[in-house]
């Protein structure tokens, strides 16, 4: 078999054979490809694309280039979550001890933020001890026992995928959606639940800017996850505005504790009620209706707080945040942004606000970057809100006094005031 054959083919749009599939990716992550080889093909699909049968056998075999984990002790079907990332996303802190409390299994390997999407690692980690790092018995163990286990990626999972991503970064070609499918659903096999929600983001805060182009993320990630075996629903949501009040690693964990502890109520909670239920519903325990009933109660009756702070404590954290969030960190600065006239909350630029916290220092702009836990934006109000002149719209957190008023410009020009009502936030766009 020659690469070049198959390059010839991609860019002719003939499919590619599991067999030739299976070739290209083995000898790519094995050294047996060049790089220059593997770029070449890769822009052909850029250009081209993949069919969905190919998209999975090429996601199969990202897959089985390394670990796949086993699920098989636990006495009850895993399920699991993966949001395409946004500003402000911190859904799996909630989710994890909501279908959990309710009887779920949620085995979780999450990423860091790096740019300006925040990482649900990142936000755990500002939570006093806690670890992202269990060994796979310790992960499999908790799930056993508490129902949720919320980690870093670790091991030798899909070493095909870090191979072929970080050649896509060089190339220009990230910005396909049967690589982009191929990358997510491999990782999403080797980590091997039985069920999958997929949570796709749309709007300016996200990897899939269109409603068309989301919605055709969401169709091949789903057919990939149909054609392995696994229960699977794809949800598109809104990513034009950040998610909830919070932006920013420890005051998102403040904002779930205090949804978890009922002592607010938004939109943001209700897409979380929304995700939780349809979770436990490809886990089999109910109807939608009935299964978004059991995680509002779950909510309701601080069974997922208890769940979360359990969750904290098995890995290695300080429980007590969940009564006392002041206890997270705290950046050393703070600055109110005033509102200089009356009218409705229309539009927050989720990517301009997401740009605002990368430069207040709560994310990475590279790999290695350090970041403040306790720096961020916090929203006083929601898209919709009536808002007076010399209202308070946000408080920014930074190391200095100096970062949050550089920020200041920036956060005041992504937020939109109207003199006409504007309707509330609608979080969830369809479901497939
Ligand atoms: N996230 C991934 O894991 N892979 C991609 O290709 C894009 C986003």
């Amino acid at each position: 078999m020659q690469v070049y054959d198959l390059i010839q083919k991609t860019v002719r749009q003939k499919k590619l054979m599991k067999s030739e599939m299976q070739f290209l990716i083995t000898n790519f992550t094995n050294n047996k490809i060049p790089d220059y080889m593997m770029s070449a093909w890769l822009m052909a699909v850029r250009c081209q694309g993949l069919s969905p049968e190919e998209t999975a056998d090429m996601t199969l075999a990202m897959r089985d280039s390394g670990e796949i984990l086993d699920f098989s002790e636990i006495p009850g079907a895993t399920v699991d979550k993966h949001s395409t990332g946004g500003i402000g996303d911190k859904t799996t802190l909630m989710i994890a001890p909501i279908v959990a409390a309710c009887g779920g299994y949620v085995p979780k390997m999450s990423g860091r933020g790096l740019g300006f999407t925040g990482g649900t690692i990142d936000k755990l980690e500002s939570i006093p001890g806690f670890s992202v790092n269990l060994s796979r018995q310790d992960f499999y163990r908790q799930i056993q026992k508490i129902g949720c286990a919320v980690i870093a990626q670790s091991g030798n999972l899909t070493p095909a995928d870090k191979k072929i991503y970080a050649l896509r970064n060089l190339t220009a070609t990230v910005d396909s959606i049967p690589l982009i499918s191929a990358s997510i659903m491999s990782k999403k096999l080797a980590l091997n639940a039985d069920c999958i929600l997929l949570d796709v983001k749309c709007g300016n805060g996200a990897f899939m800017k269109t409603r068309e182009s989301a919605l055709a993320l969401a169709e091949s990630m789903k057919s990939t996850a149909i054609a392995h075996g696994k229960k699977c629903s794809a949800v598109i949501t809104d990513m034009n505005a950040p998610l909830g009040m919070a932006v920013g690693n420890a005051l998102e964990v403040r904002e779930a504790i205090s949804i978890l502890r009922c002592e607010i109520h938004n939109p943001l909670a209700e897409l979380v009620i929304d995700l939780s239920g349809q979770m436990l519903a490809l886990s089999g325990m109910g109807d939608l209706q009935e299964c978004r009933c059991k995680a509002l109660k779950a909510l309701k009756s601080g069974k997922a707080l208890t769940k979360f702070a359990e969750m904290i404590a098995a890995q290695g954290g300080d429980a007590s945040v969940t009564d006392h969030p002041e206890k997270l960190p705290h950046s050393r600065a703070s600055r109110m942004l005033f509102s200089d006239k009356s009218g409705y909350l229309a539009s927050v630029h989720s990517e301009e606000i997401g740009l605002a916290c990368l430069e207040l220092g709560a994310g990475r702009t590279s790999a290695n970057s350090q970041i403040d836990p306790g720096a961020g934006v916090v929203f006083l109000h929601q898209i919709g809100d009536e808002i007076q002149d010399g209202d308070v719209l946000c408080e920014i957190h930074a190391d200095s006094d100096v970062l949050c008023e550089q920020a200041e410009k920036r956060i005041c020009s992504a937020i939109q005031i109207t003199e006409m009502p504007v309707p509330e936030l609608q979080l969830i766009d369809c479901v497939i």
